[in-house]
């Protein structure tokens, strides 16, 4: 489902954070990638989410090449087919909490009210699980 082949990411004028990185991972896969700060590990994050382009190398995405494709077909990609817990939340402070949770759905142009229940239900069900 996700190929990477020889990846590389220098930043530039010279800093080596990924050399040579291939990885593969299945449809239903679970992975962790764990290395010490410093190793490469949020760079390499960046670049499976298309936030970033490797230096070198070739990169699948659903058997497509991702250095193909243009900036409003990643962006698409990446709104149907991929989710990020960011580490310093990157919440958008001029929307309140669930406008927050409800972002996405409107990129995917659910209509309000669904974008609206679908963020409480979102809500609901996890303070359920923490009750
Ligand atoms: N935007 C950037 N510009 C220059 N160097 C960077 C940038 N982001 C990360 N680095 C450097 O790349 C290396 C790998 O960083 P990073 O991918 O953040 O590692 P990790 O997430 O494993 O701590 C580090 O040496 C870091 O300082
Ligand atoms: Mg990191």
């Amino acid at each position: 489902m996700i190929k990477l082949e020889n990846i590389s990411k220098i930043y530039p004028p010279k800093l080596h954070a990924l050399e040579d990185a291939s990885l593969s991972i299945s449809q239903g896969e679970f992975i962790a990638i764990m290395g010490k700060s410093g190793s490469g590990k949020s760079t390499l994050m960046n670049i499976i989410g298309f936030l970033d382009k490797p230096t070198t190398g070739h990169m699948t995405f659903l058997s497509q090449d991702v250095k193909a494709l243009t900036q409003t077909e990643l962006a698409n990609l990446r709104l149907r087919e991929i989710g990020f817990v960011f580490q310093n939340f990157n919440l958008l402070p001029r929307l309140n909490a669930w406008r927050n949770v409800a972002l996405p759905m409107a990129y995917a142009k659910l209509p309000r009210q669904k974008r609206k229940e679908n963020a409480f239900q979102l809500s609901t069900a996890r303070a359920s699980r923490l009750n």
